[in-house]
């Protein structure tokens, strides 16, 4: 009987069906960051340019093979940007790939970079200052967002909508204000952004593996070089630490969900039957079998974005969890998380402006729904305490007696009569009806942070000077 033949590359039985090749080859495809660490090519480059600069300036190598180093460097740099590096994955990752890469174009002295570091401060460095780019880009893109929210925001502080608490009409606002809401939560989400920033701005190489170094480098040298405040200040946590890509992650998970709330009200808005906005062409589709369709793809799209990017937080948070000190391997699977968020958050907070800007608001649909479902309610009974002197908890009574009033003949607030009105109770005067309209409404509420326009335009104005 003929046994089938195991070739010596598929010999394992457990992998042996998926692998077309032994156990190096899945050690080297579980193993192999370049996939993905490619992206820090730059970062690696500059960190190692900073890094030979000051072994050189402290003595530790040479002028001379410095120079060598530097140009080296450059021209891979060239290399990579035009396309013409070819990475390995037997060289694992970045930093070994620009390495040996170093090692054919200047030879010996490629061996002298590795001086006084080690890959664990090596990464962190190049991933810090990845992180630290991508916070600034999201800072930038969050002002044009609350840009194009301040702009919708002027241009409708009068226009009236319906509040919602529980999705059920409430109390009539300005669709101002409803966008000034959100002007609120993405500068927080940009205030996080900052913090974060602030948060890493330490340089870690030079920490080494772990223990730090004998060789007498400059770390402030290359911290300044790098453009980083300080040096971090202990070398095991420096190669422990991803606080700052978990900040980062945590910071997009917030800011995702904000997008996510407002997506999922852009979708209920531009159903039929609420029909508070149009979406343009741009960011909506139609359905390939009814014509009358209109889908908010966009929305809904950086609705479900946030699943990701929040499954992301979750699984830096779950790798770090337990992580003995100091680096271990499982920290390469930050990378990937990080880069999937930044790209998502990037491309929903690019759609959000977009529709932002383009959207039609139908002001008309807004109005009508805003004096719907008994919307002023709370402005008679405020009326009633303020010009019959009611205490409020009577004012409720007497205005959920209105409200039976009106459901049961099937009309507003304002369109019962005064003798309907007075039935209920006789102090009543035909001045309750100036509260009873919406804009009268809105126009009220005049406290600090509420719906008055005037009150929204301040909000817009505060805004402004910051952004
Ligand atoms: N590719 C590794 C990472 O992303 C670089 C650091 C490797 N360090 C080491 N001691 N094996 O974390």
């Amino acid at each position: 009987m003929a046994e089938s033949t195991k070739d010596a590359t598929s010999s394992n039985q457990m992998w042996g069906g998926r692998f077309a090749s032994g156990p190096d080859a899945i050690m080297e495809e579980i193993n192999a960051s370049i996939g993905f660490d490619k992206k820090l090519y730059a970062q690696d480059i500059r960190g190692s340019i900073a890094h030979a600069t000051m072994l050189a300036e402290k003595g530790i190598i040479s002028g001379e093979d410095k120079e060598k180093i530097v140009e080296g460097l450059n021209t891979i740099l060239s290399e990579i940007e035009a396309g013409k590096f070819e990475f390995s994955r037997k060289l694992e990752d970045i930093h070994m790939n620009i390495e040996a890469r170093l090692a054919t174009l200047i030879g010996p002295a490629a061996g002298r970079l590795h001086t006084a570091r080690s890959r664990n401060d090596q990464v962190a460095l190049d991933f810090r200052l990845w992180v630290k780019e991508e916070l600034a880009k999201t800072e930038r893109m969050l002002t044009d967002l609350i840009a194009a929210f301040l702009d919708r925001a002027e241009e409708h502080a009068d226009t009236v909508m319906p509040g919602f608490t529980h999705l059920q009409t409430a109390q009539p606002v300005t669709f101002g204000h409803h966008c000034m809401a959100y002007v609120e939560m993405f500068g927080r989400d940009r205030a996080r952004v900052r913090h974060a920033i602030d948060h890493l701005d330490e340089s870690p190489i030079g920490a080494a593996a772990l223990a730090g170094t004998p060789y007498p480098i400059d770390r402030h040298m290359t911290a300044k070089a790098l453009g980083f405040r300080e040096p971090t200040r202990n070398s095991i946590d420096t190669v422990s630490d991803r606080d700052f890509a978990l900040e980062f992650l945590s910071v997009a998970a917030i800011c995702a969900v904000h997008l996510s709330r407002l997506a999922e009200e852009i979708v209920i808005w531009s159903t039929p039957q609420f029909g508070f906005v149009r979406l343009s062409d741009a960011f909506s589709t139609g359905s390939s079998i009814m014509p009358q369709k209109k889908n908010p793809d966009a929305a809904e799209l950086v609705r479900a974005k946030t699943g990701r990017i929040n499954g992301s937080l979750v699984a830096l948070l779950t790798v770090m969890k337990g992580l003995p000190l100091a680096y271990s391997k499982d920290m390469q699977e930050d990378k990937e998380q990080v880069f999937d968020s930044a790209e998502n958050l990037e491309l929903a907070i690019a759609a959000m402006t977009g529709m932002m800007r383009d959207m039609t608001i139908r002001t008309d649909k807004m109005r009508q729904a805003a004096g719907a479902g008994f919307s002023t309610a709370t402005d008679l009974a405020d009326w009633l305490v303020r010009s019959v002197g009611l205490p409020f908890r009577d004012a409720h009574h007497v205005t959920g007696r209105v409200v039976a009033l009106a459901e049961s003949k099937g009309c507003d607030l304002s369109e019962l009569s005064l003798e309907d009105l007075q039935a209920i109770n006789p102090a009543i005067t035909d001045k309750v009806f100036d509260v009873l309209s919406v804009d009268a409404s809105v126009a009220s509420r005049t406290s600090f942070g509420g719906t008055a326009p005037a009150e929204v335009r301040k909000q817009i104005a505060w805004w402004r000077a910051r952004n």
